[in-house]
């Protein structure tokens, strides 16, 4: 019989490979969703439940993480490793590729053989997630993935201001509050039928600005702790004045004539 060397070292590399890559863990992105312990998916609480490792993005060192506060009640009794991450929740400075790279290094490292580790991510993954930066690297170290989506925090707040997020026809545009951008949200608000602003915190005065002037055609839910004990929900600018708008806010904007057709 003759052999095709060329097949067969095609071949067992190819075996090699998928052996390396059998060996590696594999690592799920769960959405907890906004607050509500019980907005997690069934498939979510199942892995979370299974996974020998969790990683808990935080702000800071010691900062801790609300997406772990929000699944730590389905965790008792069990008996895994909890390992903190700090993604900084800002853009500036060229070191933050380097720690995305550092914490998919130390994730790797977790999940060498055959463990399964879980990411934690507030509301859905796919949305302003930190898992997203951790992706990437994942996917180059050879480390197989999966997301489960969760309840975004914009669907949750639509569901306790008891609105529709977006009906019929009309526009939906998500974006976050960024400083010095009143200028911008005044014209996104008037241009479009619903905007939902995350990130309101960022800048409250461009926020307040550009709801004050939209404030004839339109008409804002500002949902904050959405899901949690402390959820409050404003859409009367008078008690927007001299209060602060803590950071687990989103703002529902809405042209008031499209209300009619509900
Ligand atoms: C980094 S983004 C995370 C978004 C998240 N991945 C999602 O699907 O909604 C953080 C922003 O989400 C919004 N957010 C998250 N949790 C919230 C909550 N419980 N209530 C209101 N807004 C929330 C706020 O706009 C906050 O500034």
């Amino acid at each position: 019989m003759q052999v095709d060397t060329e097949e067969a070292e095609k071949y067992i590399k190819k075996c090699s490979i998928q052996k390396w890559e059998e060996k590696m863990g594999k690592l799920y992105g769960i959405g907890v969703g906004p607050g509500d312990p019980e907005l997690i998916t069934l498939k979510g609480l199942r892995i979370l439940r299974e996974a020998d490792v969790i990683f808990c993005p935080e702000k800071a060192e010691g900062a801790g993480s609300f997406a772990f506060e929000i699944i730590k009640e389905h965790l008792e009794g069990n008996e895994q490793e909890i390992v903190n991450l700090v993604y900084p929740m800002h853009y500036r400075g060229g070191h933050l590729q380097e720690m995305w790279k550092k914490n998919a290094d130390r994730i790797a490292g977790y999940l060498e053989g055959e463990k399964t580790g879980v990411f934690l991510t507030l509301g859905d993954p796919s949305v302003y997630s930190t898992f997203m930066y951790t992706l990437p690297y994942m996917k180059a170290a050879g480390i197989d993935t999966e997301i489960i989506p969760g309840v975004t925090s914009f669907c949750a707040a639509a569901a306790s201001a008891r609105t529709p997020l977006v009906s019929w026809n009309e526009r939906l545009v998500i974006m976050p509050v960024r400083k010095n951008s009143s200028d911008s949200l005044t014209k996104i608000i008037d241009e479009n039928d619903n905007v939902v602003l995350m990130k309101p915190s960022a800048d409250r005065e461009a926020l307040l600005q550009a709801l004050r002037d939209n404030s004839e055609d339109s008409c804002f839910y500002l949902v904050s702790r959405a899901g949690t004990d402390q959820e409050s929900v404003v859409n009367n600018p008078v008690d927007l004045s001299g209060t602060d708008i803590p950071y687990l806010s989103t703002v529902i904007v809405k042209k008031r004539k499209n209300l009619d057709n509900y």
